[in-house]
């Protein structure tokens, strides 16, 4: 019987988690302690979370004393809790890379005195029957961040990669997966390409993420959904039909595209900026080979909500892939304009003009949708 034990927690009711993302279905703060000769913690909690951990911990401990604290990552998400655990425990050793101790004092004003273990590249921690052995893993999702891979079991503690939000005990993996590794992880491609490269060389029977479920069975479907989205290529061929309305018009020529496309054959998702999650609808973006974008104009450049999409596109990397426009504009249309500017920055992206809207939506948009809807499907298909 495996002598590691869960002791994470569960947070039903974070509004934002790290102050932006909606989880409607919360979030986990994955820890774990190892009961043998040497008693290891992995990570702490959310301090949301401290008083629900520490019981977690006291009752898993069950009279042990603590010899090590792993420290994976120093979000406070996950070292939101060392202040509660240190003062508990001042001799328990600190186990981190160089960078995670020196970032400790970051978060304490005044640092605690635990012993502290730096360790690097494939250093092993021998607890009695389990070892820990310590990958660094820089930049994912911060550059302190080191993986552990416990040698008896074939566990790969991994921290942020591989999680996701909501509960650890339910719904599907993959959705909630890319909405958390695309916008949160997801501008660190290369360091997530060499953390995969790393763990090729290690037998991994089960994956266990700082957020979510464990994973174990086959885990080629897992390895091989980070490998596409950290290299950036569309997961699907598709279209995201993204659009940005102030009066409706925009919004009226964006639907017709898009069933259009679907009466061509091609798989399509839309997303209304105005009002939706826009995580999710980023995330669309990067599952997706093609994206369509509509646009009113405003203020001499393009409407806010299209403008803050772009802004979260560049800043996750978005790249290889192909974007249409379609521009509103009554009386100077310069949505097209600010598009361009943004798109233009991005590597790999081709971008093709579609339309100009002025104000209403007319039988010639339509038509010209149209064409354009099955030219696209026939380039697509
Ligand atoms: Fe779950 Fe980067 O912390």
């Amino acid at each position: 019987m495996s002598k590691i034990r869960a002791i994470g927690v569960y947070d039903a009711d974070i509004d934002l988690f790290e102050g932006q993302y909606r989880v409607l279905r919360g979030i986990t703060y994955n820890s774990y302690v190892i009961l043998d000769e040497k008693t290891a913690v992995l990570d702490t909690a959310d301090k949301r979370k401290t008083t629900e951990w520490l019981q977690n911990l006291d009752a898993a401990l069950d009279g042990h004393q603590p010899d090590y604290l792993i420290i994976s990552h120093m979000e406070p998400d996950h070292a939101g809790s060392l202040a509660a655990f240190t003062q508990l425990y001042p001799t328990t050793t600190l186990v981190a890379t160089q960078k995670a101790l020196s970032m400790i004092p970051l978060y304490f004003e005044t640092p605690p005195s635990n012993p502290t273990m730096p360790v690097g590249e494939g250093v092993k921690l021998s607890l009695g029957e389990h070892t820990l052995q310590f990958f660094p893993a820089p930049m994912v999702h911060w550059p302190e961040v080191m993986v552990s891979y416990e040698q008896s079991e074939k566990i790969l503690f991994s921290a942020d990669a591989f999680g996701r939000f909501g509960r650890a005990d339910a719904g599907e993996w993959v959705d909630e997966a890319r909405r958390y590794y695309l916008n949160i992880v997801g501008k660190y491609g290369a360091p997530v390409q060499r953390l995969l490269k790393k763990a090729q060389t290690l037998d991994i029977q089960s994956i266990y993420p700082l957020h979510g479920p464990v994973l174990t069975g086959d885990l080629q479907p897992y390895l091989s959904l980070y490998k596409t989205w950290s290299s950036y290529i569309p997961e699907a061929k598709g279209v995201l039909v993204a659009f940005a309305s102030i009066h409706g018009h925009t919004k009226e020529a964006a639907l017709y595209f898009a069933e259009r496309l679907r009466a061509n054959g091609v798989a399509v998702e839309t997303a209304d900026l105005t009002r939706c999650d826009l995580p999710e609808a980023l995330a669309q973006a990067f599952r997706f080979s093609h994206l369509f974008l509509a646009a009113s104009s405003y203020d001499g450049g393009v409407f806010p909500p299209m403008q803050d999409f772009l802004n979260r596109l560049s800043s996750k990397n978005y790249q290889k892939r192909h974007v249409y426009l379609l521009e509103n504009g009554s009386w100077a249309p310069s949505a097209g304009r600010s598009m361009h500017a943004a798109l233009d920055e991005l590597k790999e992206v081709t971008v093709k003009d579609i339309r100009t809207l002025r104000g209403g939506v007319k039988q010639a948009d339509l038509a010209a949708l149209k064409q354009a809807a099955e030219e696209i499907a026939e380039e697509m298909a």
